[in-house]
């Protein structure tokens, strides 16, 4: 056996896979929730009614389950026992004895359908309502503490009481009250709510309190599992990707909302897919990457844009994004009813592989996704992002399929079969995805590339030092800021986070001149956990990436089985050539990819795992 190497904060191999597995998170979730359609506007009629279509249309029996209850259904919180008051104006059959109202009645009738039902709530102590406006439909009412609504200073309260008595199944936890309360919110200085100094400053990750914030998510994850021994529960973080969460969040909850609300608009959808789009390896069945709910139904996915919608649910499907509808169902058309509805989609989104599609070809107006399936084959999405039609071409190659042998496609929208050698020419009309079931010949037989399986790659440590924006994100026009002010600029940070079949700022990967079109991007001073189930050798290509700006830094890659180290390279300078590791794995369920860099003080280097892969 070899010596294990001094160690390094976070880069000690474990042995384990250490993401988030509790709840009811290992396929994404489906369902419904009140917010796109009717916003704070939401009434027990309403989700009842949209329930009654989701079973009635055939949706539930193919997996849409959740039927979610968004921001607010809440009237007050009693003092001074701290309970928690559904207003029953809207709610009235939570209309209970001496004013304990329960939505036990409401859940019980969801769960009676054959379905889940969902709560919401703020990580502060006021609502999103209450920090932003939102018109003020059905904000809390009372005296200042009365409208102290959110979970601050009552987390387990409150999840007791939506779990254990009232039976939810499902809770989103938004984060406005600790964003947006400051003392200069004009409703906290005219004295309407009290301050709560910001723990997220959005616009900068410096002046976020990046610790206090998933300190507070984790003790609802933990409250969670206290009133859910038996892990029936999706705990959906939703912190628009502030307060570096990417880097938490599969640590902490089963969703992660990556980016500010989706709307009705194609450029805000563009904006919602790319902030997830490039994340492949921060998904694993257990925690997703949640770009918002779906739109499909309104403004530029409605029934009049059915091009628009089948594009939108399609990439929101390969994305393993949760498939949560946020339209009045009760105006659905029999054409969105079947977008909504189709299976071959769902079953893309269900895949019990949980492997998050990977950009095959990325430019900023063609896209094509490839995802891996369970069994083997490999599903393709090709995205006109743009609003002109377009002409691409899909190569074998981008399936990871040997040029030589046929490629079959089935076109998941229209049934219809093509087979192809090479390359296929694919005409595309304005905003259309095409998507495409495929299966050929692997370029790599009896093995996978880990950049095919990134569902089973958890991304423990990243070694980014600084979070910074991510500049790659469509940036449009916010719907509610319209144009005043000076625009977006690039959020959300994650920039330099590991890429599968990238280097970690969009290079394409390459060592000493040498390109790959396989493999893992990453910083150094990094630890990624990759789960083995049944293959005997992990083999690789590895040295610092072409793309690094320094070129004094040395690395050393580690490779660990069970937590034992089974190999490691000497010092790699910048520019040396790839040097192979690889090592017999076989009956090691987790296997470990460490690098890191000779001093640790400095910013890591981006390397390369080339063609990294598992092997027969
Ligand atoms: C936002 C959240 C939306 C919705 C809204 C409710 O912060 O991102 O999805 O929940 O609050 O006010």
């Amino acid at each position: 056996m070899l010596a294990p190497p001094a160690l390094a904060e976070g880069l000690e191999a474990r042995g384990e896979w250490s993401a988030y597995e509790k709840g009811h998170g290992q396929l994404p979730p489906m369902g419904w929730n009140s917010w796109n359609a009717f916003y704070s506007d939401v009434d027990e009629e309403k989700v009842l009614a949209s329930a009654q279509i989701i079973v009635d249309s055939g949706l539930a029996s193919r997996g849409y389950r959740y039927i979610n209850i968004d921001d607010g259904w809440w009237l007050k919180r009693s003092q001074p026992d701290g309970r928690m008051i559904i207003r029953t104006a809207t709610f009235p059959s939570a209309a209970g004895k001496s004013g304990r109202t329960s939505f036990r009645p409401l859940t019980d009738r969801l769960h009676a359908m054959g379905l889940k039902a969902g709560i919401y709530s703020d990580i502060g102590r006021n609502s999103c309502g209450q920090t932003f406006g939102h018109g003020g439909k059905n904000n809390p009412a009372g005296t200042l503490e009365e409208r102290e609504v959110g979970l601050f200073g009552h987390i387990d309260q409150d999840i007791a009481l939506y779990f254990d008595e009232w039976g939810f199944d499902f809770i989103k936890v938004d984060g406005c009250g600790i964003r947006g309360m400051g003392a200069d919110n004009p409703n906290v200085a005219s004295g309407i709510y009290r301050t709560f100094e910001p723990l997220i400053d959005f616009n900068s990750i410096a002046r976020t309190d990046v610790r206090a914030v998933q300190a507070l998510y984790q003790h609802v994850a933990d409250a969670l599992e206290r009133s859910n021994p038996d892990g029936d529960f999706v705990f959906s973080i939703c912190l628009w990707g502030s307060a570096d969460v990417r880097s938490w969040a599969h640590d902490v909850g089963n969703l992660s909302r990556t980016s500010e609300d989706i709307g009705p608009q194609w450029g805000r959808m563009l904006h919602n897919l790319d902030s997830a789009a490039r994340r492949a390896l921060y998904a694993q069945p257990g925690s997703w990457n949640d770009p918002d709910m779906l739109f499909v139904g309104t403004g530029d996915f409605d029934a009049h844009h059915l091009v628009e919608a089948r594009s939108h649910f399609s990439l929101w499907a390969i994305l393993n994004a949760p498939l949560i509808i946020g339209y009045d169902l009760r105006e659905a058309t029999p054409d969105l009813l079947a977008i909504l509805g189709n299976e071959q989609i769902i079953a893309l989104n269900q895949d019990a592989a949980g492997n998050q599609a990977v950009l095959a070809f990325d430019t900023d107006d063609l896209q094509i996704y490839v995802k891996t399936l369970a069994d083997g084959g490999k599903a393709v999405a090709i995205f006109n992002r743009t609003a002109a039609p377009l002409n691409a071409t899909l190569d074998a190659a981008h399936l990871k399929f040997v040029d030589k042998a046929p490629v079959q496609l089935t076109d998941l929208w229209s049934g219809e079969s093509l087979s192809f050698s090479g390359e296929q020419p694919l005409a595309l009309a304005p905003h259309e995805t095409r998507v495409f079931r495929a299966s050929g010949t692997r370029q790599l037989p009896g093995g996978l590339y880990l950049s095919e399986m990134p569902g089973s790659v958890n991304v423990a440590e990243d070694g980014i030092v600084h979070p910074e924006p991510d500049p790659s994100i469509h940036r449009t026009i916010i719907s509610w800021q319209g144009t005043h002010g000076a625009g977006e600029p690039p959020r959300y940070a994650g920039w330099g986070g590991a890429r599968a079949d990238r280097a970690p700022y969009g290079q394409h990967l390459q060592i000493a001149g040498r390109p790959f079109s396989n493999g893992i991007g990453v910083l150094a001073n990094s630890r990624l956990e990759v789960r083995n189930k049944n293959f005997r050798r992990f083999s690789a290509m590895v040295g610092i990436d072409d793309s690094s700006a320094d070129t004094a830094q040395r690395v050393r890659f580690e490779l660990y089985g069970d937590g034992e180290l089974v190999a490691q390279t000497s010092w790699i300078g910048f520019g040396q050539q790839a040097q192979t590791l690889s090592a017999d794995v076989e009956g090691r369920s987790i296997v470990e990819l460490v690098s890191r860099t000779a001093d640790p003080t400095e910013r890591p280097v981006p390397v390369t795992w080339g063609d990294a892969a598992l092997l027969q």
